[in-house]
């Protein structure tokens, strides 16, 4: 659509400003991705992976070896999924239920899937979201009102800060991971909540999902001997990854009691879409009756449902599947670290691989990595992360093998050479093999 320019003048005679068109902005600054949209489209961003999920897929016409899928269990195109995912399409089709879940989208499937999460889980009761990203959101704007304070980590993910964002009363950001000023903000959260009268809601992730490192939920809870609040924890990467059966990062530090509301997705270890929240079973109806999200948008379809309670049964029922995971990261975050590379906290599967250099060298260092090497993973540079720091995302899975790891850290190996001694800087092209 060709956005035409507008015709008002920007200033009146008394140089008060004047009201422009709301597109105008849109066309001078496109914002700090969107200004990159011409180089970059279909290969920094928006690319087109094709082929079956799984450790090789195709970019452009060729197979690349993939570290950046979420399918963290290799859930994606296991057997069993696919042939529950087509039959339950089959038999239900993606429109069944129509409508959200408290007018006419309710059914006996998504009743049993909410009580095995909970189950699994160990909380009294759970409620499905259609989203993860729009329950997250709700379930903060629902739980909090404007006499009450929320507390949050400064690294916490775009669906926190936008619930945060919705909410009218006070709110506190901590330093990434800092108790001491952790403690600080609560003190003031407590000073202002004895004054209105109202409740602390502290927020953080299970693993954060760009330096892989876990919340300091021990810590956190601990604080509850000192302070009141409630937690609620994000644990989109830790669902299914951590902790002995999966059940999180609150099962893997032994405080999942300590969570007062836990959150899952089921876009990463499920390899779907949509998510849950588990609590204690008041929490939990008040969320089914309030929750704006929910109560105005349609409900998960069913085949949808079906398709999470098989990935969840296998979850359950296939320790190997994480046991795979685990072997594939825990070799190739020694291999790394044992080659010299700079990995950071990672305390999970999310694997940063930390460069210095400038952006025209990221660009070609990556494209050196995809062309030449056939090695697809995703970059991290500024404004993400500080000027001058490159970061390499892998996400290892329990479909890659040894032999990836080890062609992996072989690659990279090579291409810091070729960084350290100035190959990828602007005015050189590198050649790419046919
Ligand atoms: C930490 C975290 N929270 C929430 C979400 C949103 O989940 P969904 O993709 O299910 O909407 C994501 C997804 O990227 C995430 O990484």
């Amino acid at each position: 659509m060709k956005i035409l320019p507008t015709f008002r003048f920007k200033f009146s005679n008394n140089n008060h400003l004047l009201m422009t068109d709301l597109f105008d902005k849109l066309l001078k600054n496109r914002g700090p991705l969107g200004m990159h949209s011409k180089e970059s489209y279909g290969y920094f961003m928006f690319p087109k992976l094709e082929g079956e999920i799984s450790n090789r897929m195709v970019f452009r016409g060729k197979e690349k070896l993939v570290w950046s899928l979420n399918n963290y269990l290799g859930l994606a195109n296991h057997p069993e999924v696919r042939s529950t995912d087509a039959s339950a399409a089959g038999e239900f089709g993606f429109a069944l239920p129509m409508g959200a879940r408290m007018m006419s989208g309710n059914s006996d499937n998504h009743e049993k899937l909410e009580r095995d999460l909970a189950a699994f889980e160990g909380k009294e009761a759970s409620i499905l979201l259609n989203y993860g990203y729009q329950g997250i959101m709700s379930a903060i704007d629902c739980l909090v009102d404007r006499h009450d304070v929320i507390v949050y980590d400064s690294e916490s993910h775009a669906c926190i800060i936008d619930g945060v964002r919705l909410h009218m009363g006070k709110r506190f950001v901590y330093p990434h991971n800092d108790i001491e000023n952790l403690e600080k903000q609560l003190t003031r959260a407590t000073r202002i909540a004895n004054e209105t009268g109202g409740a602390i809601l502290v927020i953080t992730e299970g693993v954060f999902g760009m330096s892989g490192d876990q919340g300091k939920l021990r810590e956190i809870v601990e604080l509850k001997k000192k302070f009141s609040f409630r937690l609620l924890v994000d644990d989109a990467h830790g669902f299914g990854t951590m902790g002995k059966t999966g059940a999180g990062v609150g099962e893997e530090q032994g405080v999942q009691d300590g969570i007062d509301i836990y959150f899952g997705t089921f876009a990463k270890s499920m390899a779907m879409i949509g998510g849950f929240i588990a609590s204690d079973d008041q929490v939990v109806d008040y969320l089914r009756h309030n929750m704006r999200s929910q109560i105005f948008a349609k409900s998960l379809p069913m085949a949808l449902v079906v398709g999470a309670q098989k990935r969840l049964d296998l979850l359950k029922s296939k320790p190997e599947l994480k046991d795979n995971l685990w072997k594939i990261v825990n070799a190739l975050q020694s291999g790394l670290k044992n080659a010299g590379f700079e990995i950071g906290k990672t305390q999970s599967p999310v694997t940063p691989v930390y460069l210095n250099g400038t952006i025209p060298e990221a660009t070609n260092l990556i494209i050196d990595l995809r062309e030449n090497y056939d090695i697809f993973c995703s970059m991290v540079v500024y404004p993400v992360v500080p000027k001058g720091i490159i970061i390499l995302r892998l996400i290892p899975t329990a479909v890659h093998t040894l032999e990836d790891v080890n062609y992996t850290i072989d690659a990279f190996s090579k291409i810091y050479g070729k960084l350290k001694s100035g190959q990828y800087q602007a005015d050189r092209i590198i050649p790419v093999a046919n």
